[in-house]
């Protein structure tokens, strides 16, 4: 029986590799190759193996990347995780937090995580930042390449606010994004499954905080974008409060306790790519115990993420006004409103922090993949696709 991944096709031109901490996420089971026709009863005997097993396999099948598991191929072939030195060479849009130690944070061991330049000749990886790169076309290390250094072009916006990415081909070793098909994978966010099982979630405490019905935080506001245009349409039909862009104020600043007494939150994405999937369903929808409903990829995409009744998505309707008349409907049927909150006694959601997560993710990825070569061809063409 053989377990294969959802993403094997997506990524068949690459040979991209997901630390193996996450390559159990988006497993689908392939069932019941080469049954023996010898008998029946060995036949049906196989079979009900098989389903037993899916049934199994089915209560496993959600993304549960966490970079804090301990990863059994570290020590593959008994080889331990070696030193590596991640060079970062820009502060991600100037951030100067301090940078991670992965062992104590994240229990990754070996990891010399440094902004210091002068580490640039003994660098294992460098991680270059795709924002100040946009305004910085000769920032990259003028100095020669190590044979054995990896450059890692790191993005976490979509191809709509990554500027020009033509000139990028033939240069990096590594991509880093959310996309789940780069090197390394980071999500914005991730469900996690509670140590047990199906933990009782008292969510009928959780709604009866909800006097609020629909809320909406939105700070980059554009009329050409689609969420403000569906915005427009739905408002006829159905209250929505808007905060930020000159509405109204955040309760206490956070959005976590604003948002948290709302039934339902549009989790709208700026622009609409594939896994572009942000802390907009995370945790402004998902951590204050809101219902999402999303407007971003397609249903499928969302689905490789969450239970597909954790969020209402918009394509799911004609259009504003009926999307309108169910949020409606549900708001009057606590019990069925109270099916979209059901995942929760399985999992917790994980808000994925930036940026020690991420250089931890990276670090362990370049420990994973050395004397490894690879060069990112056609980087423009695949992130835009
Ligand atoms: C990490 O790298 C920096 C820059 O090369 C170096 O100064 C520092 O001593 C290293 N730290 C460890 C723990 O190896
Ligand atoms: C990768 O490149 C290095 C430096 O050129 C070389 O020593 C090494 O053998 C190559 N590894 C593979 C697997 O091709
Ligand atoms: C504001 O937030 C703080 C810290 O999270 C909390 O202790 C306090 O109770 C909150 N105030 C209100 C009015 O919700
Ligand atoms: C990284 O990419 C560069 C540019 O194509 C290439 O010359 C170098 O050999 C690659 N290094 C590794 C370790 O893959």
């Amino acid at each position: 029986m053989e377990i294969f991944s959802v993403w094997a096709k997506r990524k068949s031109h690459r040979t991209a590799s997901i630390p193996a901490s996450q390559k159990g996420l988006y497993r689908q089971k392939q069932c019941c190759p080469g049954v023996s026709r010898n008998s029946y009863l060995q036949v049906f005997i196989l079979a009900l193996i098989c389903i037993l097993f899916l049934i199994v396999l089915s209560m496993f099948n959600l993304p549960i990347p966490a970079v804090n598991v301990p990863n059994p191929s570290d020590t593959r072939a008994g080889r331990r995780a070696s030193g590596v030195t991640l060079l970062i060479w820009w502060p991600p849009f100037g951030n100067r937090n301090p940078l991670p130690d992965c062992a104590s944070r994240y229990g990754i061991q070996g990891c010399n995580v440094t902004s210091d330049r002068r580490a640039y000749a003994h660098a294992d990886a460098v991680i270059i930042h795709n924002r100040e790169l946009m305004n910085n076309w000769n920032g990259l290390p003028q100095m020669q390449r190590p044979p054995s250094q990896k450059w890692i072009w790191m993005n976490f916006e979509s191809p709509s606010h990554s500027g020009w990415l033509d000139g990028l081909d033939g240069i990096f070793n590594l991509t880093m994004s959310y996309r789940v098909d780069s090197d390394i994978f980071l999500p914005y966010g991730y469900l996690q499954r509670h140590r047990r099982y199906g933990l009782r979630v008292d969510n009928k405490a959780l709604l009866r905080r909800k006097r609020g019905l629909v809320a909406w935080v939105v700070s980059n506001w554009g009329e050409q974008q689609d969420r403000v245009r569906f915005y427009w349409r739905l408002r006829r039909y159905i209250h929505v409060d808007v905060y930020g862009h000159q509405a109204r104020q955040l309760l206490n600043n956070s959005v976590v306790q604003t948002v948290s007494s709302y039934k339902f939150y549009l989790a709208f994405e700026n622009s609409i790519h594939t896994d572009y999937i942000t802390e907009k369903l995370w945790r402004n929808a998902l951590v204050s115990g809101t219902v999402p409903v999303v407007l971003g990829p397609p249903r499928e995409n969302y689905e490789l993420f969450l239970p597909a009744d954790a969020f209402i998505h918009v394509d799911d309707f004609k259009g504003p006004r009926a999307l309108a008349a169910y949020l409606l409907h549900l708001a009057r049927n606590p019990t069925q409103y109270r099916r979209y909150l059901a995942w929760r006694g399985d999992y917790s959601v994980h808000v994925t922090s930036f940026w020690s997560e991420h250089y931890c993710s990276a670090c362990q990825s370049v420990q994973q993949s050395q004397n490894q070569n690879k060069t990112i061809k056609h980087l423009a063409f695949w992130f835009q696709s």
